[in-house]
């Protein structure tokens, strides 16, 4: 394990947990950043997948198009904010004549965010209405907004502006962020955690117990690792445990069976010897 290399990774790590901990505790307050945009049916979740966008507000992102006809249009589209400066637009179409008054393709305050694990659906409703197509109902503004962990945030881009429908016609962007991707998880394991903690403890014993005893005890060779009789005994007693435990047979069982196999053997027949001389 490469963490291994470096004993400092222990008390890194140790610090980067903590700022974790201090980082979730802060996303309990209400976000200032996203609180512009009214939620119609709001919920508590809904509100969390906005403010997974957060990093995204204060700032106007701006994508131009042609259409077929080859007419130019800039969008601009504002994370809670006004759009291009328009009060209440969340995203705007802007046409190429400066002098054209924005239409507003959608409001922040009747914003939808439906979220996946990687992925935001932001919608604006309440747009200005259309003026023949659509059943010339309010426009509608829909922004996906993926993760892309290379990129702080992406550009803004036009994908499609359905309009040929009687109902529900909407306007499509696209935009890659980092900002809701999902939370690195962590590589290394609790157990690796402590492992990595004994390791470290086990240097700072070994090195700190040296140094002591090499520069103020002034012991030499092997007498320098600390606690050295110590640890010496430790072995002692080990080799003796395990020899208890695992071995098989009894060292004092092979003089036994010599014992069996050759003096009985010769004794026997003196003793019956023994035996027989007195009668
Ligand atoms: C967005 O654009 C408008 C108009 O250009 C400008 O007034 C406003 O300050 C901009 N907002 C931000 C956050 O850049
Ligand atoms: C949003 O604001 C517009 C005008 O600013 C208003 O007409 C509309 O009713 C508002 N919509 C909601 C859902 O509050």
């Amino acid at each position: 394990m490469k963490v291994f290399n470096s004993p400092s990774g222990g008390p890194f790590l140790v610090w980067a947990l903590a700022v974790q901990l201090v980082l979730c505790g802060s996303g309990v307050f209400a976000n200032e950043d996203t609180k512009n945009c009214i939620l119609p049916s709001e919920s508590e979740s809904e509100r969390k997948v906005l403010d997974r966008l957060a990093p995204l507000a204060h700032k106007n992102f701006t994508v131009q198009t042609k259409n077929e006809k080859n007419e130019e249009y800039t969008y601009v589209f504002q994370l809670c904010g006004d759009a291009g400066g328009v009060p209440g637009a969340g995203v705007i179409q802007l046409g190429s004549k400066k002098t054209d008054k924005p239409t507003v393709v959608g409001s922040y305050n009747a914003t939808q965010a439906i979220g996946g694990s990687d992925w935001v659906m932001l919608i604006y409703r309440g747009g200005d209405k259309y003026d023949g197509h659509c059943s010339m109902e309010s426009r509608r503004a829909i922004i996906m907004i993926s993760c892309n962990r290379k990129i702080d945030v992406g550009p803004l881009e036009v994908i499609a502006e359905d309009r040929e429908r009687v109902q529900d016609c909407f306007y499509l962007f696209e935009l890659d962020t980092s900002a809701v991707c999902p939370p690195v998880q962590s590589q290394i394991s609790t157990g690796s955690i402590i492992l990595i903690i004994g390791f470290c403890l086990l240097a700072v014993y070994l090195i700190g117990g040296f140094l002591y005893q090499r520069l103020i005890v002034g012991a030499k060779g092997m007498e320098q690792f600390p606690n050295y009789a110590f640890w010496v005994e430790v072995g002692n007693l080990t080799a003796d445990g395990c020899d208890f435990v695992c071995r098989s047979r009894n060292r004092e069982e092979p003089p036994a069976y010599r014992g069996v196999a050759t003096e009985p053997l010769e004794e026997e027949p003196e003793e019956r010897d023994d035996h027989l001389l007195p009668m």
